[in-house]
């Protein structure tokens, strides 16, 4: 387990500070890096440190490029619950990125499948230097969810009971929350230089144990985390918990 760097954070904002501090170097080192990118509760931390970092001089995402993981099938951009828009609220409207370098599956695409395609030339044209990842509680990474194979490319995925009961903290109900989402297949999260998965809470100690611990299967998609040579996780205690 050598190539997974374990860095054990106090709490969130511990978890966020360290999560944002990596990423800020990897910008410093690299102004034109392109970061993979992630929503969920876990990384908006991590986004208002770069944001304080960003408005203090100290950063600047000028030739960022930005490719993000995932997006819900039927949303609009300007859906308040879309990932365009959070991206937007949490951290592109902040910084000085550049739109034309920020990319997200479109959500409302007419063609599916062409939308994939259209994904997939997107990443093959922006390799990742730096891939920031959540956990999702059953070990998902994106939206790919457990399954009986390791899925390549973009994909539209049909989401677990379990992430979508997830997911509808932030709609008015079950029957609202997107029930499908296009996700960047584990090929292409594997083909990042380096992958910074952050985790926090006790909901998500037993998956991470299971991901750092257990075998390697796709019925665990972060397991496959295992098999990445440059893999830093950033957890805080109570993810921590059981190991
Ligand atoms: C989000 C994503 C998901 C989340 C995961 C954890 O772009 O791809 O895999 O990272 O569902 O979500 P939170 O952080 O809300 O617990």
């Amino acid at each position: 387990m050598d190539d997974m760097r374990i860095i054990r954070a106090k709490d969130y904002n511990d978890m966020s500070r360290i999560a944002a501090n990596i990423i800020a170097a990897q910008i410093t080192l690299k102004p034109d890096s392109v970061l993979g990118l992630a929503t969920g509760s876990t990384p908006i931390g991590a986004y208002k440190e770069l944001i304080k970092k960003y408005n203090e001089g100290n950063l600047d995402f000028s030739e960022v490029r930005s490719v993000n993981l995932d997006e819900y099938k039927g949303l609009t951009k300007d859906n308040d619950q879309s990932y365009d828009y959070f991206m937007k609220e949490n951290l592109f409207n902040h910084v000085n990125i550049k739109a034309e370098n920020c990319h997200i599956p479109n959500g409302i695409a007419e063609d599916d499948e062409a939308e994939c395609r259209r994904y997939d030339e997107i990443l093959e044209k922006n390799p990742r230097d730096l891939q920031l990842l959540g956990l999702g509680l059953n070990g998902h990474i994106g939206f790919n969810e457990p399954n009986d194979h390791f899925a390549k490319g973009t994909h539209l995925i049909q989401l677990t009971e379990s992430t979508i009961e997830a997911n509808s903290r932030f709609f008015e109900s079950y029957e609202a929350t997107p029930k499908a989402a296009f996700t960047m297949g584990i090929k292409s999260i594997m083909q990042a230089g380096k992958i910074l998965l952050c985790v926090s809470g006790k909901s998500k100690a037993q998956i991470l144990r299971d991901l750092i611990h257990g075998p390697i299967t796709p019925q665990v998609p972060a397991s496959i985390l295992q098999l990445h040579n440059d893999v830093i996780v950033v957890a805080d205690e109570d993810a921590l918990s059981l190991m």
